[in-house]
């Protein structure tokens, strides 16, 4: 059996995937005909010949361009049902999904919209196919914290079929502390706590996000290799990273992938977990993500084994259903 094979099927766990970054060029102009809207591209071909970012904020710019073309509530479930199926075919068991509901409010998009299409999809998916999920949900970091609010607010009705809040986009200047509000809020309400931290902002964002938002796990995180306290705390805690390489490399946080810090990482006992983040964006659902982490850092079948096990960990699983996922990972590994 080669790699790939390896990798295509071996049992995993994506816990950083935004469901707007899956949106392919071929659904986006389906959808943009669908909806009688007109796309600022001619073609597939011209819209992936767009995707070359400098930073974040280069590619911001266009993901949220990209996702004015969902509007309907089959919209929302065709985008959710593309992925969970890519997924399955992935051998992905089990995923956790942030979605952006401002993305799409601030359009004019009822919120129940959003989250009635995704859910029925993940539904569906999970009778059809047996891949289970759970939503994020993200607030907008370069917008205010009085609009977390109002999401917040927003999302109450449909508190159960939510597991979790997150905090993205823009992170330059955007501190955690903006938000230690909403996330105090959420966490009454028992809602599960992670948030992106330490992707282009410094490890003091790493921090805030621990100490002020309560946060489970850490979204990206490279960068908290800049302060051996909090790679120390990080292990001590066993607080997990959920790193996107291939999204690194597109956003220009690493050159390379061979100048890439996960395996640093991981060799530091910390927590990381490999992740696609916009697959449609970043040229790569999970499987792909893994291959080129491998080629590019050299990772051997027990860094495989390991990385593997920690995302099973730092899921939101139960644990029965964690007990299953691990049994089934370590059998992998032990076969010939
Ligand atoms: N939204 C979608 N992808 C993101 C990323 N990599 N960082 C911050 N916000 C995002
Ligand atoms: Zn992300």
């Amino acid at each position: 059996m080669t790699l790939q094979q390896f990798i295509q099927q071996m049992p995993k766990v994506e816990l950083h995937l935004h469901i707007e970054g899956t949106l392919e060029p071929e659904l986006m102009f389906a959808l943009a005909q669908r909806n009688r809207m007109d796309l600022p591209f001619k073609s597939v071909q011209k819209v992936r010949e767009a995707y070359h970012f400098t930073n974040l904020q280069s590619f911001l710019d266009i993901y949220y361009q990209g996702a004015q073309v969902l509007v309907a509530e089959q919209d929302f479930y065709d985008l959710m049902w593309a992925y969970l199926k890519k997924a399955s075919e992935q051998n992905v068991r089990h995923a956790e999904i942030f979605f952006d509901p401002q993305t799409h409010t601030e359009r004019g998009i009822p919120f129940e919209v959003v989250i009635q299409g995704l859910t029925r999809a993940r539904e569906d998916a999970e009778r059809q196919m047996g891949i289970t999920s759970e939503l994020i949900l993200c607030f907008l970091r370069h917008l205010s914290p009085e609009a977390a609010l109002k999401t917040l607010e927003d999302a109450y009705p449909y508190r159960e079929k939510i597991l979790g809040v997150g905090l993205d986009s823009s992170e330059q200047g955007r501190p955690p502390s903006l938000f230690t509000e909403v996330f105090k809020q959420a966490k009454d309400q028992s809602y599960r706590i992670v948030a992106h931290a330490g992707e282009e902002g410094p490890a003091e964002y790493v921090w805030e996000a621990i100490r002020l938002l309560g946060v489970q796990r850490i979204d990206h995180g490279v960068r908290s290799i800049e302060d051996p306290e909090l790679i120390d705390y990080l292990v001590e805690n066993q607080i997990a990273l959920t790193v996107c390489p291939l999204s690194n490399l597109k956003l220009c946080v690493f050159e390379e992938m061979g100048q890439h810090n996960l395996k640093q990482l991981l060799d530091l006992g910390v927590r990381v977990t490999i992740n696609s983040d916009d697959p449609a964006y970043f040229g790569g659902y999970l499987n792909e993500n893994f291959l080129a982490t491998q080629a590019g850092l050299d990772l051997s079948l027990a860094d495989l084994h390991q990385i593997s096990r920690n995302a099973i960990e730092a899921s939101f699983l139960g644990e029965a259903e964690k007990q299953l996922l691990r049994a089934e990972l370590d059998q992998y590994f032990q076969r010939d």
